[in-house]
C-alpha cells in the first residue's frame, strides 16, 4: 500500500517576467488577489485537502514569501495593544496554519528542475505540486480531487482542463483515454503520452496540464534523466514523459474554474470574481462596476 501523501512542493522560484515591473522586487506569488497574497490560497487549498507539510521552493528576492508565513512579533504586539482582535486572529492563522520548509533554486532553471531541489525534503514518498500561481476555485479542492483518485490507482495524477484548441500551445496537453472511476466515466483518464506546449494542429487533444500534481518520488529519477531544453530548463512535462515509460500516469478533469494568476488579463478576471463574492465587498463592488457602463 502506498504511504499517504504528506508534502506539498511550491515551486515559487520563477521571474515572473509576465508581471514585470510589479515582479521586479517582489515575488508574483505574493501579489493579492484582493487582500490575500495567490501563494495563500494555494496554501489553503493544500490544508483544505489535508496536507500541512507546505514546502516553498524559492528563489532570489522571494524572501516576502517566508516572512508571509511566519510570525511577526511586532505587527502582532500593535495589534494586541491596539486591541484588533480580528486582524490578530488573521495574522495569527496565516502562521499557525502550516509546518512550513523551503529549499532555494539558485537559478530559475525550469520547473523540473524546481521540483528537484526538494528532494531532500521530500524523501522517498508520493507528495503533492501545487503551482500557486494557477489559482482554482471549487467546491471540493482541485488537489483533493486528485488525491482521491491518487488513493485508488497509487500512481502520479495530473490535473487537466479542456481548453480552446488554438490555446494548446501555452500548455503541455495530454494524450490520454477515459477510464471507468468510482462509476464517472469521463473525467478520470490513463495517459498515453504527453506533449509540451503543441502547435495546434499537432496536438493530440485539446486537455491541458495545469499547475496541480500528485507525484511519486520516482520522478527525481525521471527529471535527473530528462536532458534539458532551451534556455537550460528542464521540463516537468518531459519528466514524467520519461516516468510514463515505467509506470502509469493518471489525469483528472477537475471539477472548478482555474484562474492563470500569473498573467494579467487572469489575475485580473480572479480579482473581480473573488471580490464579488466577498460578504464585506461584493455588493458596493458590483455597484461600483454598473457605474461604468460597460
Ligand atoms: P511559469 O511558467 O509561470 O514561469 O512557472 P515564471 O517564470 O514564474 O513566470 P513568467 O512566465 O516568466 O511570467 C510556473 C511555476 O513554476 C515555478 C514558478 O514560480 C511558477 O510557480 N518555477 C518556474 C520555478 O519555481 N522555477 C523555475 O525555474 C521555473
Amino acid at each position: 500500500m502506498q504511504p499517504k501523501v504528506r508534502k506539498a512542493v511550491f515551486p515559487a522560484a520563477g521571474l515572473g517576467t509576465r508581471f514585470l515591473p510589479a515582479t521586479k522586487a517582489q515575488p508574483k506569488e505574493m501579489l493579492p488577489i484582493v487582500d490575500k497574497p495567490i501563494i495563500q490560497y494555494g496554501v489553503e487549498e493544500a490544508l483544505h485537502s489535508g496536507i500541512q507539510n507546505i514546502i516553498i521552493v524559492t528563489g532570489r528576492g522571494k524572501s516576502a514569501i517566508e516572512d508571509h508565513f511566519d510570525v511577526s512579533f511586532e505587527l502582532e504586539n500593535l495589534l494586541e495593544t491596539r486591541a484588533k482582535k480580528d486582524l490578530l486572529a488573521i495574522v495569527r492563522s496565516i502562521s499557525d496554519m502550516i509546518n512550513v520548509s523551503y529549499v532555494r533554486q539558485k537559478e530559475a532553471l525550469g520547473l523540473g528542475h524546481a521540483v528537484l531541489r526538494a528532494l531532500e525534503l521530500v524523501g522517498q514518498e508520493p507528495f503533492a505540486v501545487v503551482l500557486a500561481d494557477d489559482l482554482i476555485d471549487a467546491e471540493t479542492p482541485c488537489l483533493r480531487q486528485l488525491l482521491d483518485v491518487y488513493s485508488f490507482f497509487c500512481s502520479p495524477v495530473l490535473a487537466v482542463m479542456e481548453v480552446p484548441r488554438e490555446s494548446i500551445s501555452a500548455y503541455g496537453a495530454i494524450d490520454a483515454e477515459p477510464i471507468s472511476h468510482n462509476g464517472s466515466h469521463d473525467r478520470v483518464y490513463r495517459i498515453r503520452d504527453l506533449v509540451e506546449k503543441p502547435k495546434p494542429e499537432d496536438a493530440p487533444s485539446n486537455l491541458a496540464i495545469i499547475g496541480r500534481y500528485v507525484l511519486t518520488p520516482e520522478i527525481f529519477d525521471s527529471i535527473q534523466s530528462v536532458t534539458p531544453g532551451s534556455g537550460g530548463e528542464i521540463q516537468l512535462t518531459d519528466a514524467l514523459k520519461h516516468l510514463l515509460r515505467s509506470r502509469p500516469i493518471y489525469a483528472v478533469r477537475f471539477e472548478g474554474t482555474r484562474y492563470d494568476a500569473g498573467d494579467k488579463l487572469g489575475f485580473l478576471k480572479a480579482t473581480v470574481e473573488y471580490a464579488l463574492r466577498r460578504p464585506d465587498l461584493g455588493a458596493p463592488f458590483l455597484d461600483y462596476l454598473k457605474t461604468l457602463k460597460l
